[in-house]
């Protein structure tokens, strides 16, 4: 059963919290990044967290692997849910950020799920500024299959990859899928989209949704619309 994940893209905490108090009961997950984190800090997943939301953290870290350890930890210890680093950090900086997942996590409670971000959603063939760059969808796949030897417990990828990602590393191995869009959504600056249907009927476990349900003319309508589609193509 594949759950919602609200993206809370906003610039504080007051709109952020006011969509949150929309959504209570619409959807079981909101999503803090990198605006909303970077305006009010980790109060706002302390706050999501009092108000019965699970927390997904996303702050795709990359750096050394010390550094990404320590950051781990710290969203661990803040209680978030779920937390995510770059793929392409490699080995040590994976098997350093689960290191830090384990020394934050509090005894007796459940540890974040740790995911690597394959390639971006907003990424199409030819925005990889390397040369000779592989098609986004075989370096996901290749960045998935790494992701799990290093013992992550999923990735972040497009809809249109997951099929593949779950062959190669198992159902297990949880795939969360931004670059959602409902038929009638406007696509933005996503590029690798996929309906939430087609989401789960690929095998996504969490859906990553902002702008088709913050931007609703009612967000809360929006979300359920969206759930029931999920629902039904289960
Ligand atoms: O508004 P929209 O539905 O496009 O929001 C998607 C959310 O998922 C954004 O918050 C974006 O930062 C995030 N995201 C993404 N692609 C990734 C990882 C995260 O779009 N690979």
């Amino acid at each position: 059963m594949a759950d919602l994940v609200v993206a809370l893209d906003f610039k504080d905490a007051d709109s952020a919290l006011a969509m949150a108090r929309t959504l209570r009961g619409a959807a079981p997950w909101m999503k803090v990044g990198l605006e909303l984190f970077t305006a009010e800090g980790p109060k706002m997943v302390t706050e999501l967290k009092d108000m019965g939301f699970k927390v997904f953290l996303d702050l795709k870290f990359f750096d050394i692997p010390n550094t990404v350890q320590g950051a781990v930890r710290s969203a661990a210890r803040l209680g978030a849910d779920m937390v995510n680093i770059h793929a392409l950090g490699g080995e040590r900086m994976a098997k350093a950020a689960m290191e830090g997942c384990a020394e934050g996590t509090a005894p007796g409670q459940p540890s974040p799920l740790v995911l690597a971000v394959t390639m971006l959603t907003s990424m199409s063939a030819g925005d990889l500024p390397v040369a000779n760059a592989p098609e986004p969808s075989e370096m996901a796949l290749d960045l998935a299959v790494k992701a799990k030897q290093y013992g992550l417990n999923g990735v972040v990828c497009s809809g249109l990859e997951v099929e593949r990602i779950k062959g190669a590393c198992g159902t297990g191995f949880a795939c969360l899928t931004p670059g959602i869009r409902p038929a009638s959504a406007e696509v933005g600056d996503q590029r690798r989209v996929v309906t939430p249907a087609d989401a789960v009927r690929s095998g996504s476990d969490f859906l990553v949704v902002g702008r088709p349900v913050t931007r609703a003319k009612r967000p809360d309508e929006a979300a359920r619309a969206i759930i029931e589609e999920m629902n039904l193509a289960q």
